[in-house]
């Protein structure tokens, strides 16, 4: 049974992924996961907010002194790359542990670190970058035409400066959705990751304090992102990789009838433990051995809406079908 395909224009052996998070942050896990069958692996992202965090922390274990604000940018730098430093560290040893694509991924806010960080991604020797650009409009100050301003800038100025694959991670707050992620596709990234899940807040009515709510995905969340890669596969420029809700191997087979290139696993790793990615695989292949299909291909994107069809009419025709029947 071959499970080949491609991943931002990169040769791997299963089209499951393993997706950015706590556990791809650890040598061990990777390895477990390439034995396993990951067809590559994104390791945690960079959060800007952390090396901003470290930069602090060590400017408040020195003593004030009048030469310190001469010498801060100084510092600041010096301790942006040393915590750079070890996360390409580990980088590096992922790449000499491993065969299978080492994905990099990374989350600022600011458009000049993007820049600066994103450059050492590629000489670490990452095979390809995820950029988490899982920007959630909450200020009632920012437009639509902002967050189009944002995306382009970024993207532009990054196409330009790596020339390793990139993929860019979204969330499905935009007002235009399909049109935006048209336009996305067509700024020269690889792929396009749907969706990032956005870490939720929650109320303890006893407290009256805010808390976290879980933030491990629940099996429900599989229909958003299903809908939207069936939407938009066949109408996109790049790959779609598919994440959120995707906790049992046949997730994994509707994804890929729907036309996503690739399908992230994260929260069923975290809850089954990473030799989960072994049973997604085996149950993969065992659906294409019980529909007699020999490669990924003979039915990838099968029941995509197709690049000339309307969606709209589409689901409109679902709904009444449906409807119907009550
Ligand atoms: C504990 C945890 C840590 C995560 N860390 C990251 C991260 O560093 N970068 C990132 O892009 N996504 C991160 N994610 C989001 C996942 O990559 C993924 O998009 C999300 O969990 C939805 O997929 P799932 O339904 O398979 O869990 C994290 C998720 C979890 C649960």
């Amino acid at each position: 049974m071959d499970t080949r395909t491609k991943y931002l224009g990169l040769d791997v052996e299963s089209p499951i992924i393993a997706g950015s998070c706590g556990l791809t942050n650890d040598i061990d896990n990777l390895v477990k996961l390439q034995d396993a069958g990951a067809g590559a692996v994104i390791v945690k992202s960079v959060f800007e907010e952390q090396i901003i965090y470290d930069i602090k922390r060590n400017l408040s274990m020195m003593a004030p002194t009048d030469s310190y604000g001469m010498s801060y940018e100084y510092i600041a730098a010096h301790v942006a790359d040393d915590s750079l430093g070890q996360y390409f560290n580990f980088i590096k040893e992922a790449k000499k542990r491993l065969h299978i694509p080492v994905i990099g991924s990374i989350n600022c806010y600011s458009f000049e670190n993007w820049m600066t960080y994103t450059q050492r991604f590629q000489e670490a020797g990452c095979d390809g970058l995820e950029l988490n650009m899982a920007i959630l409009p909450y200020e009632t100050t920012l437009s639509c035409e902002d967050v189009d301003r944002l995306f382009s800038d970024i993207i532009n100025t990054l196409r330009k400066s790596v020339s390793i694959p990139i993929s860019v991670k979204v969330s499905h707050n935009f007002t235009d959705m399909a049109n935006f992620m048209q336009r996305l596709s067509w700024m020269g990234i690889n792929g396009i990751t749907m969706f990032n899940k956005s870490l939720n807040v929650d109320i303890d009515t006893d407290t009256m304090q805010i808390k976290h709510a879980p933030s491990l995905s629940t099996p429900e969340e599989l229909y958003e992102t299903l809908r939207w890669v069936a939407i938009l596969s066949k109408k996109l420029r790049c790959d779609i990789s598919a994440s959120t809700g995707v906790h049992k191997p046949e997730d994994v087979v509707k994804l890929l009838l729907a036309g996503a290139g690739s399908v992230q696993v994260v929260s069923c790793l975290y809850k089954n433990g990473v030799e989960y990615m072994r049973t997604l695989n085996e149950g993969l292949r065992s659906w294409m051995a019980e529909k007699g299909f020999d490669s990924i291909q003979q039915f990838a994107g099968k029941l995509a809406v197709k690049a000339n069809e309307q969606a709209s009419l589409f689901f409109r025709t679902q709904f009444m079908k449906h409807f119907a029947q009550l």
